[in-house]
């Protein structure tokens, strides 16, 4: 199979001349990236390159990037140089350093005379030239560095399913790019306009998932919620097919506009049971005045009654959400309507940014007036706000007894297992002898940070 649906397979014929060269990608950002570093090595391990874990042995290294705020791309530029570094310092060879994603997209031309220097640059619509361009790598005589990007509106990756971890959730991007035009935003640069996967191929994709053994699934995109396919299925009838596909036990999706929650959604939603009830739906601030100079095309209260009807028609559902403080002429008084937020709609996580000002983006045109140290009060503010709410949930939930599916083994201690709620709760349970996959009902003994603490019943 192609890295790319069907119909873009005749562009870049794969070559098989990856010879055993042993690639590491490494990947930053969103679950976005995490599917397209999948759909890299599934396109580079059919042209006969091997993906290799550690990147000391990797004989090529490449950065999956994001941009979406200034902080992640300098972050890109030096761990360049510490990779150069460390290879030096520990007497190996250097390998060829590719960057890929959304910084490769923004900087392609750029990102060619860059110092500390870099091998290659593929945008996020041309990971199919990789096997190419990382065979000529080692032709010799090559002299300038090759930047390919550009989008394409009917390329979509599909990842293989191997090459997914076992019965965890198997992500699978719907689309790609976004047409909402959010002032503070790179995404529709980087990503470009918003490109729908064929619902056939989506279907198909996650098929093969389920005969790999995956029983979960996770549709991502931009927005997924704004999916249209030709004008006649929608995020809702997609969510119906795919909820008919048999054996399949959850799907989630990230992430949600606020813009798209339809009653008619949430009620699809409520009503799908393999759908699991958790929206992670961004508001970015609480603040009409802030909304409408971002260009969120919604005001707080028509959230508010998004949040009600889906509290209404959805059973145990629970919320996450993004925040961007400090965004241009975000005064106290916005910044507490935020606050006001949180306290309602008490969220089970929220992600929570500093306004940074991208280039090219229609905010660059509003002054950056808040200042740096304000910002990071409010971050601060913030986030002990959203502590003190969770507190408050998790403190209720102690006592529940809620049906939980195991993940693997947890971090620590040894012996303890992972588990998930359908609404994304973390459960730990301690000292279990459970298969990975397997649903239990789990009684809430504590909580620590995000993670409940849990124990199964006695039979
Ligand atoms: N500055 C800060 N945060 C941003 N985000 C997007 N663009 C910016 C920016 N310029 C945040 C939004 C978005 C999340 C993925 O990143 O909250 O939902
Ligand atoms: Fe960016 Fe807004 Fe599109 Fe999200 S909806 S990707 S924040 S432009």
């Amino acid at each position: 199979m192609s890295g790319f649906t069907e119909n873009l397979t005749d562009l870049q014929p794969v070559r098989e001349t990856g010879d055993g060269t042993r690639v590491y990608v490494e990947t930053y950002g969103c679950q976005m990236n995490t599917y397209d570093s999948q759909a890299i090595g599934g396109i580079l391990g059919r042209s006969g390159f091997a993906m290799v874990t550690g990147i000391d042995e990797a004989e090529v290294v490449l950065l999956n990037t994001c941009s979406v705020r200034e902080h992640a791309e300098h972050k890109i530029v030096s761990r360049v140089g510490e990779i150069r570094a460390q290879r030096r310092d520990r007497g190996l060879s250097q390998p060829a350093i590719g960057i890929c994603g959304c910084m490769a997209e923004r900087l392609g031309e750029e990102l060619r005379r860059s110092n500390p220097r870099v091998d290659l640059v593929v945008g996020v619509d041309n990971y199919d030239a990789l096997p190419g361009l990382l065979a000529d790598l080692g032709l010799g005589g090559r002299t300038a560095t090759p930047a390919v990007v550009g989008h394409r509106p009917d390329a979509h990756y599909v990842a293989p399913p191997d090459l997914y971890p076992t019965n965890n959730s198997h992500l699978v991007t719907i689309h790609k790019g976004c047409d909402y035009n959010c002032t503070y935003c790179i995404v529709p640069a980087t990503r470009g306009p918003q490109c729908e996967k064929d619902p056939a191929a989506i279907l198909d994709e996650i098929r093969g998932i389920v005969d790999a053994g995956g029983r979960e699934v996770t549709l991502l995109g931009q927005n997924v919620t704004a999916y249209h396919w030709q004008g006649e299925l929608d995020f809702a009838a997609l969510l119906e097919r795919v909820a008919a596909v048999d054996e399949l036990r959850r799907i989630r999706f990230l992430t949600g506009h606020p813009r798209d929650m339809h009653p008619h959604l949430m009620d699809t939603i409520g009503r799908l049971e393999k759908v699991c009830p958790w929206l992670h739906i961004p508001l970015q601030s609480g603040s009409d005045r802030i909304l409408r100079r971002m260009k969120r095309l919604h005001r707080r209260d028509e959230y508010y009654t998004m949040i009600d009807h889906a509290r209404q028609v959805i059973p145990d559902v629970t919320f996450s959400a993004d925040f961007i403080v400090g965004f241009p002429g975000e005064t106290e008084a916005d910044f507490q309507d935020t606050l006001e937020v949180i306290r309602r709609v008490k969220y089970d996580q929220v992600f929570s940014f500093k306004y940074s000002e991208r280039p090219g983006v229609p905010a660059e045109k509003l002054a950056d007036d808040v200042p740096l140290v304000e910002k990071k009060r409010r971050l601060a503010e913030l986030m002990a706000v959203q502590d003190e709410v969770w507190r408050e949930t998790a403190a209720a939930c102690v006592g529940e007894t809620w049906r939980a599916v195991v993940e693997g083994p947890a971090r620590r201690p040894t012996g303890a297992l992972r588990l998930r709620t359908a609404n994304n709760r973390k459960v730990l349970l301690k000292e279990a002898d459970l298969e990975t996959g397997a649903a239990v009902e789990v009684r809430i003994t504590g909580c620590s940070n995000t993670t409940f603490l849990g124990e199964t019943n006695p039979a």
